[in-house]
């Protein structure tokens, strides 16, 4: 079984965080599928200090989504410990901090990816949720800002200040989300630091790559973003792939009770008001990825403007006898 720090995961599936995505009713219908672990999207420490209240009315979260990790994210150490006492009566399991956003709104002032440039200062935040984070913390990082050269100091840096583990997107920051990860670079981390249970991330589209981080390249975990976004049930395909089982046989269309599921979930609870209809849209759009006709699918359902004839579509969609020709097999 694998184990990341104190958490023992079936499989080692990592839901990724990904802002305005992974939302409670997202991650609760990852975990039906198999994830294993699912972190929330990055919070700035300024914005839980400055909007303390706002920042509590708009936690949500379920008792199916745990382990669940809280991603921080920040330029300022002294933010760190009121940050953490803010986040301690809430249900989040561990706590993670963000080394790899690449968005220039992000970098530019130093947070995120630009702190692979900045090793002291990243060494003081590390050095800050070490000293007060009284559950695990994890850190989630690119391999460098140009080049792999940040990989090993952030990883040495990481076992001193004794994280639990480290996310290991194999990207630099000036990739973006371009070219391809590089997974040898996970290879490396893990033959020079082979104490620190290491997450492998980026790329992941089946579970032959999932497979591929666990046992080749020996990660403790593997973490699956884009892909479950248009697809949650990737976990389960990576879960019974993994358990040598036969892979489920998943009705195309049966996409659509996941959406509908996720609906029921997001209108039952009070706390997503006024209803975000332009998110569950996206995430909708998301599932129709890889259907035939699913141009023609995203403009319809840009054109749905309330819960009635959102839930109306998705239910449309599971009918057999419905004319949208949706039978072509779905990659992962
Ligand atoms: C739209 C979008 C939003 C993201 N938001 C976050 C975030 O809030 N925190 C984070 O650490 N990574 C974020 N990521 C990066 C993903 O967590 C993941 O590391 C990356 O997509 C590579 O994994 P994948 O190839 O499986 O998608 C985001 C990625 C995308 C595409």
């Amino acid at each position: 079984m694998p184990k990341l720090g104190s958490f023992d995961l079936r499989h080692g599936l990592v839901l990724a965080p990904i802002l305005d995505v992974t939302t409670s009713p997202f991650r609760k219908l990852c975990f039906k599928y198999g994830a294993d672990m699912a972190f929330e999207p990055m919070v700035w420490t300024n914005y839980i200090l400055m909007a303390t209240q706002k920042f509590l009315d708009s936690v949500v979260t379920r008792p199916e989504e745990h382990p669940l990790g809280f991603q921080l994210i920040t330029t300022r150490p002294e933010q760190v410990k009121p940050a953490l006492d803010v986040l301690e009566s809430l249900p989040y399991d561990l706590y993670d901090l963000n080394v790899g956003c690449p968005s220039r709104n992000v970098t530019k002032l130093g947070a995120g990816g630009a702190l692979l440039g900045n090793l002291p200062l990243l060494e003081e935040i590390v050095a800050e949720m070490a000293k007060h984070a009284v559950k695990p913390f994890s850190l989630k990082i690119r391999v460098g800002l140009s080049t792999s050269d940040a990989l090993l100091p952030v990883l040495q840096l990481a076992k001193d200040h004794g994280a639990d583990f480290v996310t290991i997107h194999a990207r630099t920051v000036s990739q973006g989300y371009g070219g391809t990860a590089d997974w040898s670079l996970i290879h490396l981390a893990k033959n020079k630091f082979p104490d620190i249970p290491i997450v492998g991330n980026g790329d992941v589209r089946s579970p032959e790559n999932a497979r591929d981080l666990l046992d080749t390249f020996s990660c403790e975990g593997v973490m699956i973003g884009r892909t479950a976004m248009k697809n949650p049930r990737i976990f389960q395909s990576c879960a019974a792939f993994l358990e040598q089982k036969s892979l489920p046989s998943i009705a195309h269309r049966e996409i659509f009770t996941d959406f509908l599921e996720f609906l029921q979930d997001t209108l039952a609870d009070q706390k997503v008001r006024p209803f975000d209809l332009r998110a569950v849209r996206g995430t909708l759009q998301n599932f129709c990825s890889g259907f035939p006709l699913a141009r023609r699918l995203r403009m319809e359902i840009n054109n749905l403007t309330s819960t009635e004839e959102l839930r109306a579509f998705a239910t449309r969609m599971l009918d057999e006898s419905d004319p949208i020709e949706i039978n072509s097999p779905r990659p992962g």
